[in-house]
């Protein structure tokens, strides 16, 4: 195999989480005592989340590497992979000793109440992203679902004019739908399950947990609004 096929087909690997992985028991984890019985299992460890995010900074530097780099954050949820990502991409580049620069942009979007995805979604600022134009952009999303959400920011962030546009998505769910639009850089695909923490969130709650994990009944019931 050429070396360009085996960094192509690399580049299309995720890790993929069967639909019947049941996830670690919590009781094995460390993680804040005030969600105590509000968490079903530890899906992704954080530790793992973390090696994961190095090999996507890994190709997102064989791919752009040469060139400097505007990261948008997709917020609230991608915040941290945002940083996460950002800071692997800059320690990785240091090592080689290249000249990257990387700026990070945000953008606000909001679309899910409780564990449903609403109609609407809102990109609530920043209005104008015109420091895009002319710029390699790494959108940085942590979870994709039905690809609603990455298209329509696609559409926005492309009437700003950028070079190039890559999505990096964190997390993929297991829909027909979302096979169509895929992120160029996928940490885990996963079944459509409702996850939270590592900034992902539950009505804001879950944010401040450091692992990927599956809510419990009580927990909906407790957060519900
Ligand atoms: N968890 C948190 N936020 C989300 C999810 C999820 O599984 N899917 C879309 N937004
Ligand atoms: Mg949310």
């Amino acid at each position: 195999m050429s070396t360009d096929m085996a960094d192509e087909q690399r580049n299309k690997q995720a890790v993929e989480i069967n639909d019947d992985w049941p996830g670690y028991s919590v009781e094995l984890f460390n993680y804040p005592e005030h969600y105590q019985g509000d968490l079903e299992c530890v899906y992704i460890p954080h530790g793992v989340i973390m090696n994961r995010i190095e090999c996507l900074a890994r190709d997102i530097l064989e791919d752009i590497g040469q060139d400097d780099m505007m990261v948008l954050c997709v917020l609230k949820g991608g915040y941290k992979f945002c940083c996460d990502l950002v800071e692997s991409i800059k320690a990785q580049s240091r090592s080689t000793n290249s000249s990257l620069t990387t700026r990070v942009e945000f953008i606000r979007l909001k679309s899910y109440l409780n564990d449903q995805s609403t109609e609407d979604m809102q990109i609530i600022g920043p209005e104008d992203l015109s420091v895009l134009k002319g710029k390699i952009l790494i959108s940085s999303q942590a979870i994709v679902d039905t690809g609603k959400t990455m298209r329509a920011l696609l559409q926005h962030v492309n009437s700003f004019q950028p070079k190039l546009v890559k999505v990096a998505g964190l997390l993929v769910k297991r829909l027909p739908q979302s096979a169509a639009s895929l992120p160029d850089y996928v940490g885990f695909v996963i079944p459509n399950r409702f996850v939270v923490g590592y900034a992902l969130d539950y009505n804001e709650y879950f944010r401040d947990l450091n692992h990927i994990c599956v809510i419990s009944e009580m927990g909906k019931q407790k957060y519900k609004v």
